[in-house]
């Protein structure tokens, strides 16, 4: 059975994840999955989530409002309507508005749903005509649509195109982290702790839902992958799918990253924890709006530099909070097993101040709106980085 048929029996409607890859017409003897065992293993010992199933087989809008309400959906407990519910995510139906950015497996853009109006983020990465790729690949994605939070962008549906995957997402329009810190580094302004403490504690919202509800740990945590709305909500992006598993195919991906925690470097190992040591880097690059280590190191010296030296820190002479400095150190301890999961640090000081601090006291929608200079002569939308 081809793939999008047997996608289109196991699949109601409401899913609308659509892969009538042409490549799966290739008559050409698959090569052997180019995929990390590691990864493999991940993905099978992955267990069902039982909610998603009920979704699955009562995919009624109903069920489906019903069988997530367990799930802490928004602060108010309420789930933004999907307005591509009843469609089929189709290329031909989609008008790209422009290009938000390039990272190593793909191209981001925002586009228009034409038959909707719908305004999304589309990401286009290489991939693997293969079919266990295929298969492993419907798996991701059915994790993608299971995950329905206020800290993880939502997920519309994918289709394939040519040899390209097309992954429909929630067009944030405030843009990544990296693209506001470096606005707010051109401006000659600086990042308040207070929303450095909010932009934390919303990540590590996103990383225990990843883990708690789903079994998934993000693996690449960086600035370019949180995201934010004009309203001053913070999501994250890029985890499972395209944060792995492509990169784990796509040719020209570079298996170093300054985020990678020790662990990574020296067993291949990657538990939750590690999370949390790329969380601490991106914070100090946010606070700092630069990346803290040498530039220019070769993949190899920089992976030597983050195994072996001086762990980044904020400097001594700036006004940072004993409680920032203590989380950033929590995050940057060296041995996984002795730092704290993304649920454990979640109780931390800097966290839980952070959390007694109301919308009013720490405007994010305002700060947002004031980086980008929204509503005044010089507004500017968000760079590409
Ligand atoms: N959902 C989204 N909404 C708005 N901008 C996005 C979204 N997803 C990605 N982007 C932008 O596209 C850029 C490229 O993303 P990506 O291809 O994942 O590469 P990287 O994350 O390595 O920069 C990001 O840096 C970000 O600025
Ligand atoms: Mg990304």
């Amino acid at each position: 059975m081809s793939l999008a048929r047997s996608h289109a029996r196991k699949m109601k409607p409401a899913l609308h994840v659509q892969l009538n890859s042409s490549s799966g017409n290739s008559v050409s003897p698959s090569p052997a999955p180019a995929i990390s065992r590691p990864l493999i293993d991940f993905l099978e010992r992955n267990p069902r989530d039982p909610a998603r199933e009920i979704q699955f087989t009562n995919a009624g809008g109903e069920k489906e409002a019903q069988s997530i309400r367990s799930i802490p959906e928004t602060p108010g407990g309420t789930r933004v309507p999907d307005p591509l519910m009843n469609y089929t995510l189709r290329p031909e139906d989609m008008i790209t508005l422009k290009k938000l950015g390039e990272g190593s497996a793909g191209t981001v853009c925002k586009v228009k749903h034409v038959p909707t109006g719908f305004i999304m983020a589309r990401k286009h990465v290489r991939c693997d005509p293969n079919p266990d790729f295929q298969r492993l690949l419907q798996r991701e994605l059915k994790t993608l649509d299971r995950c329905h939070s206020p800290w993880i962008v939502t997920f519309y549906g994918a289709y394939m195109e040519d040899d390209e995957l097309a992954i429909c997402m929630e067009y944030c329009e405030g843009g990544s982290m990296e693209a506001v810190y470096k606005r707010v580094a051109e401006k000659e302004q600086t990042i308040s702790e207070s929303i450095l403490g909010k932009i934390s504690e919303a990540v590590l919202n996103g990383l225990v839902y990843l883990h708690k509800m789903h079994h998934v740990i993000h693996r690449d945590l960086k600035p370019s992958n949180i995201v934010v709305t004009m309203e001053g909500r913070i999501k994250l992006c890029d985890f499972g799918v395209s944060g792995d598993l492509v990169n784990s195919l796509a040719e020209t991906f570079v298996g170093t990253s300054y985020y990678m925690a020790p662990e990574r470097i020296q067993g291949g190992k990657y538990p939750v924890q590690s999370d949390v040591w790329s969380l601490g880097l991106t914070m100090v690059e946010i606070a700092q709006m630069k990346n803290p280590f040498p530039q220019n190191l070769a993949a190899f010296e920089l992976l030597h530099y983050i195994v072996n030296q001086p762990v980044p820190s904020l400097p001594e002479d700036e006004p940072w909070s004993a409680d920032f400095r203590d989380f950033l150190n929590q995050c940057f301890i060296k041995d996984f097993m002795k730092r704290p999961t993304p649920e454990q640090i979640m109780s931390h000081p800097f966290i839980d101040e952070s959390s007694k601090r109301s919308d009013e006291e720490v405007n994010m929608k305002a700060w947002i709106q004031s980086v980008w200079d929204l509503g005044s002569p010089t507004a500017q939308t968000p760079k590409v980085v």
